[in-house]
């Protein structure tokens, strides 16, 4: 009994020195990586090739993507938060801190991790890689683990039979999903939900986006997607609102408006770009203070609105003069708000503050100044073009100035984005097409002061 008890002790013991050399050894070899790591550096320039192979798992195009859109999300594997000292946002860093390992793929620690059952990567309440994205990564690290990129020729790309399953959603799930879903909306968006899907092709924010163009966000951050990927996405965008068209009017996805509810889109949005977002004031590129009011997302972050309670928003209090009455908001010499345009934020925010949106009933059979062509300029234009320094020199107060820049042929030019002239509203999203129709109505009709 005793001598094996013994026998136990000094067994115990050696295990003990076992580990404790192994763990030094490791120590060492961990801390000698550690040594030469900041001294490697992989090129983040891609090699380019014009042609995407079938064969071929490109890095910028099939890896990065998905890699941002699903592990480098705020607070995980981003430059700041480096969680663990995985950095995952460019071919620099995946290589140096993924564990890439092209000898033998599947001991490659970023695949490990996104296999494994247990302490999978994503952690829930993200959704697992799917097996063709899993398969993917391991033919990428299989090919050499390289910097490779292909253009996507859109010459030879077709898109004239474009689906929302066999094309459109593949480009989002490698592209878009790891930051806009359910768990994740990111800018409040889930790209999964049909609805939202549809309110941003209807406002033109899903097009807009992906084109880089002025006013949106450009998406996807943090990769790029090919010329024939922005093209298929945006074919069927554009088919899609056409097909689902109520008649008249031009196609519509949203919600009929409710009279009772102050939507964002439609009535808070326009009022903060034509007011708020002028030059040299809150737009993304001057950002003064800090505040930024072109889009959702940058409104409910620096305009500070807290939802229910107007009175606590900042957004809402500028406008009375907040804390100091010389504050006021927009600053002279632009006119204050309105009673009622201030109705209109205080509103908003007593409702929940939401991105919602609706389709305003919009009739191009009786287009009149009065009634389609005057509440538009009011609500996108005014805040702007009011005579004062923030419209580049034009005004539209009244009928005839409205239509001296009809005449002119620049306010419809403008309003369609056609090329040659600035597209308006100004930092703002495009103006509906229906909305464009009453315009271009209003004008074939001879411009009548009705
Ligand atoms: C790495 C995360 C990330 C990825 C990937 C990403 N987005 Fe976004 N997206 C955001 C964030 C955050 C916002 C909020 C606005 C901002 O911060 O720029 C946003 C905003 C948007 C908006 C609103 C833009 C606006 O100006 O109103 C649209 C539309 C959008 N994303 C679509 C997409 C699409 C389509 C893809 C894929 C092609 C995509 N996003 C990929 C994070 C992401
Ligand atoms: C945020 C401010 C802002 C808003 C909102 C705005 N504009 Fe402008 N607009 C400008 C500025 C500044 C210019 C001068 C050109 C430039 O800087 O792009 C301009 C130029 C124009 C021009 C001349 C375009 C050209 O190419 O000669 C027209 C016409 C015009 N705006 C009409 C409108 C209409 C119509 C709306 C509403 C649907 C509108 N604007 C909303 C700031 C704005």
């Amino acid at each position: 009994m005793v001598l094996r008890q013994r026998t136990h002790k000094i067994m115990m013991n050696l295990k003990k020195v076992f580990y404790m050399i192994l763990l030094s050894f490791m120590a060492t070899v961990f801390l000698s990586n550690c040594k030469h790591q900041p001294g490697v550096f992989y090129n983040d320039t891609p090699a380019v090739s014009i042609q995407c192979s079938p064969d071929t798992v490109y890095f910028q195009n099939d890896i990065l993507p998905l890699l941002v859109s699903s592990c480098s999300t705020t607070g995980c594997h981003d430059k700041q938060t480096g969680k663990n000292d995985v950095v995952l946002v460019d071919y620099n860093s995946v290589m140096k801190t993924g564990g890439i390992n092209p000898d033998n793929p599947g001991s490659s620690k970023i695949y490990e991790v996104i296999v494994t059952n247990d302490e999978r990567m994503p952690p829930p309440p993200s959704a697992a890689w799917p097996k063709a994205q899993a398969d993917m990564l391991y033919t990428w690290i299989a090919q050499g683990a390289i910097n490779n990129q292909c253009s996507g020729d859109s010459a030879g790309c077709d898109t004239t039979n474009v689906t929302f399953k066999g094309d459109v959603r593949p480009i989002f799930q490698k592209f878009c999903y790891g930051c806009h879903n359910s768990a994740n909306p990111s800018g409040n968006i889930d790209l999964t939900n049909w609805d939202q899907l549809a309110l941003i092709i209807d406002n033109g924010a899903l097009v807009g986006s992906i084109k880089s163009e002025p006013g949106y966000s450009p998406m996807p951050k943090g990769s790029t997607m090919t010329n024939c990927e922005i093209l298929t996405v945006e074919a069927w965008a554009n088919d899609t609102v056409i097909n689902s068209g109520g008649g008249g009017g031009g196609g519509n996805n949203g919600i009929a408006c409710d009279p009772d509810t102050t939507y964002f889109q439609n009535q808070v949005l326009p009022l903060l770009v034509s007011n708020c977002a002028t030059t040299g004031c809150h737009n993304t590129i001057s950002h003064k203070e800090g505040v930024i009011l072109v889009d959702y997302s940058s409104v409910m972050q620096t305009g500070k609105v807290i939802p229910g309670n107007p009175n606590g928003s900042k957004l809402y209090k500028v406008l009375f003069g907040g804390d100091r009455e010389d504050d006021i908001m927009p600053p002279p010499p632009s006119p204050p708000f309105t009673t009622v345009q201030k109705g209109i934020i205080r509103n908003w925010i007593l409702q929940g503050a939401k991105n919602n949106y609706c389709n305003s009933d919009c009739d191009t059979t009786n287009v009149t100044f009065s009634g389609s062509v005057w509440p538009i300029i009011q609500t996108y234009c005014l805040g702007c073009h009011n005579g004062g320094s923030s419209g580049g020199g034009i005004s539209l107060r009244n009928y005839s100035e409205v239509a001296a820049s009809a005449n002119s042929g620049k306010l419809l030019g403008s309003i369609r984005y056609d090329a040659g002239y600035s597209p308006m509203p100004k930092y703002g999203q495009k103006l509906s097409d229906c909305k464009i129709s009453e315009i271009r109505i209003w004008i074939e009709d001879g411009t009548p002061n009705n």
